[in-house]
């Protein structure tokens, strides 16, 4: 059941993260023999604990999550979810996670965690293998979900959502959207007459940045790391790839504030009519197609695939599992509440109130879903057709690598050489080949 084309990222660092989990055995990690992957140490305590948990997730844009728990609340008195909401920032909601896992706090039951960070709370020794008696059933789950939610062969995380990038654009202003990347800047000129930016996506010095990165190198036939694991991302066709979104921000195409976008940022953008055409995740559609009057746009966009080189681009595979604390006191409710919220009937009120991509693949053509959200089978080819960041537990440095050199490239600090040059040696440093 491996997927090949996944595991060909996995294994180089995964055979790396053996060493390390040996290694931190052999030191004896103090306060309870530290949890480790294999199952035993924290991992092996309070698996049948009843009673209170928190549930730990970042903003809730899309209003999805606390309608979910107080019916959970409602029907489970004696098994109360809190809800702690983090800020809207991936890499703040990391290192939230991170610190709390350091201190070994019990009060994080269960946390959601981004799909590239599975590698590495796993092979810390910080999630709680889904296996044995808290085996989940994975059936039915788009494949590539489920690889994210896998480390060394072992489940570690409930797939919740998926996320796929896609091109929201101005129907009223462009009929047809474009197919390439160049074909969408050549469109440029009818942002320009119409007095607005042309193009965005997320390009603040943070997770999202690393994926716009990574989707403009592969869409041009580059990769970051290859198949080995071996950090490859010094080529021609990243060149290509980076200077595109390089270009773009000189000319203005994209226009200047980009830089200070994370999603929300670029959403709120877009939805006040300042963008032609935006880069972002599904959520979007729903807040933007509002007709309380916070949306400028409810009825005057579309959605398409990412331009590419030659047709649609490459995505960065988004995504978010759920996953119990090694140190919950309540694994039993945490496991309960982790099936009840990745359910069939959870994806689809995720699906229809905050248009959040489901991990069941039969829910892409649920008729109440097509009839909702038409863009269904666009997203599902965004999702099955994207591309993994690389998976490996010194993920934190890899994307460091990736961020502060694409972002010092966009700011025009670094030639676009000397930015993959310096790309490719940082990657290096952090662990890849
Ligand atoms: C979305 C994606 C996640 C990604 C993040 C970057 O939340 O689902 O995978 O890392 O955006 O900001």
């Amino acid at each position: 059941m491996r997927n090949r084309k996944f595991s060909r990222y996995a294994s180089p660092f995964a055979a790396a993260s053996v060493l390390v989990l040996a290694l931190s055995g052999c030191s004896g990690s103090s306060g309870g023999g530290g949890g480790n992957a294999s199952g035993g140490g924290d991992a092996a305590n309070n698996q049948d604990g009843r009673g209170p948990i928190t549930y730990v997730q970042g903003k809730d844009n899309s209003n999805v999550v606390r309608p979910m728990i107080d019916e959970w609340n409602a029907a489970h008195p004696d098994q109360k979810v809190t809800f702690k909401e983090q800020s809207d920032s991936a890499d703040q909601q990391h290192d939230d996670l991170v610190q709390h896992f350091q201190a070994k706090d019990a009060s994080y039951d269960v946390v959601d965690v981004d799909v590239v960070w599975t590698a590495e709370f796993a092979a810390k020794g910080w999630l709680q293998p889904l296996k044995d008696k808290l085996a989940i059933d994975t059936t039915g789950m788009l494949p590539s979900t489920v690889k994210t939610a896998t480390y060394g062969g072992t489940i570690y995380a409930a797939p919740q959502s998926s996320d796929g990038g896609l091109l929201y654009y101005r129907k009223d202003l462009v009929p047809n959207p474009p197919k390439t990347w160049d074909e969408m800047m050549n469109m440029c000129s009818i942002a320009k007459q119409n007095n607005m930016g042309c193009y965005a996506g997320q390009f603040q010095k943070y997770e999202g940045l690393t994926v716009n990165a990574a989707e403009a190198i592969n869409t041009w036939g580059g990769k970051i790391v290859d198949d080995s694991g071996k950090a490859v991302v010094n080529s021609p066709e990243s060149k290509t790839g980076l200077s595109k979104l390089v270009d773009a921000f000189k000319n203005g195409n994209i226009p200047a504030e980009a830089i200070t976008y994370k999603e929300e940022e670029s959403r709120t953008a877009f939805q006040d009519g300042k963008l032609l055409f935006l880069r972002n995740w599904p959520y979007v559609y729903n807040i933007a197609s509002k007709t309380d009057g916070s949306s400028k746009v409810a009825d005057k966009f579309g959605v398409a695939p990412l331009p590419g080189k030659d047709g649609p681009g490459a995505s960065s595979l988004g995504g978010h599992n759920a996953a119990i604390s090694v140190y919950s006191k309540n694994k039993a409710t945490a496991l309960d509440f982790l099936k009840y919220m990745t359910s069939a009937e959870q994806q689809k009120n995720f699906a229809i109130r905050g248009s959040l991509a489901p991990v069941l693949s039969n829910l892409y053509t649920d008729k109440d879903l097509t009839a909702k959200l038409p863009y269904l089978p666009t997203l599902l080819t965004s999702i099955q057709n994207a591309v993994p960041r690389p998976v490996t537990p010194y993920y934190p440095g890899v994307t460091k690598a990736i961020q502060d050199n694409a972002y010092s490239a966009l700011k025009g600090e670094k030639s676009v050489d000397q930015a993959l040059s310096d790309m490719q040696n940082a990657l290096v440093a952090a662990g890849a080949k």
